[in-house]
């Protein structure tokens, strides 16, 4: 068999195989894989800061990806937080999960496909109803803050949707977030 008969095929497949690549790659400009898309926005918007629960690690506190997106952890036991001042009005607590200020104490939710417990049962158009309204499932009570969905509401439908689609596609861990305290004596 001559030389070129194989070299050109090869070539061929290889050009196909890079024009396939580099179409998929910017997950960042297309839409064609929406669980790309959303891990993307995700990971860029910051949902891991709040929705994923820090511990100390050798660089410094990080999120904890062992415990990806499963919100503020059931077990943690926190002593009440400091009263709030005009001048400092919100505290953190160390897993960046717990949030007191003058809401009361909100903790963030569990983002995984958990049915019991995080979004496994909620349907894409109930996902964007409630970062578009700011209500729990676009119909129940106000989301607290200091969740930024006004800045998530900004994202279009598309997007909205592949950031929910990714979420769908990670672990479900069963964490049951407990509910906001409310404001006490404030
Ligand atoms: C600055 C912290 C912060 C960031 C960043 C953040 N969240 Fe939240 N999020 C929260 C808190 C706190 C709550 C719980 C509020 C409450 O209980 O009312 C929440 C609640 C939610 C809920 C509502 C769940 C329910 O049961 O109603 C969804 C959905 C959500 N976040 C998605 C996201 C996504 C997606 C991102 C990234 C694009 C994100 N959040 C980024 C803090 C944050």
């Amino acid at each position: 068999m001559n030389a070129t008969r194989i070299v050109l095929p090869a070539l061929t497949i290889l050009a196909i195989a890079a024009t396939v690549a580099f179409t998929q790659t910017p997950a960042a400009t297309g839409t064609k894989d929406p669980i790309a898309r959303g891990r993307y926005l995700v990971t860029a918007m910051g949902c891991n800061d709040c929705h994923t629960p820090w511990t100390m690690t050798a660089q410094g506190p990080a999120p904890d990806m062992t415990r990806m997106l499963s919100g503020h952890p059931a077990d943690a036991k926190l002593p009440d937080p400091p009263a709030g001042s005009e001048a400092w009005p919100v505290s953190v607590n160390t897993t960046n999960t717990a949030w007191s200020g003058p809401w009361g104490i909100s903790y963030t939710a569990n983002l995984t496909p958990s049915k019991a417990h995080g979004l496994g049962a909620w349907t894409a158009d109930e996902f964007l109803a409630a970062l578009r309204t700011g209500r729990h499932q676009g119909r129940g009570r106000q989301i607290l803050p200091p969740m930024p969905w006004p800045m998530i509401s900004q994202l279009t439908d598309d997007d909205l949707r592949a950031v929910f689609a990714f979420l769908q596609s990670i672990p479900a861990i069963d964490n049951h977030v407990p509910e906001p305290t409310p404001p006490q004596g404030r």
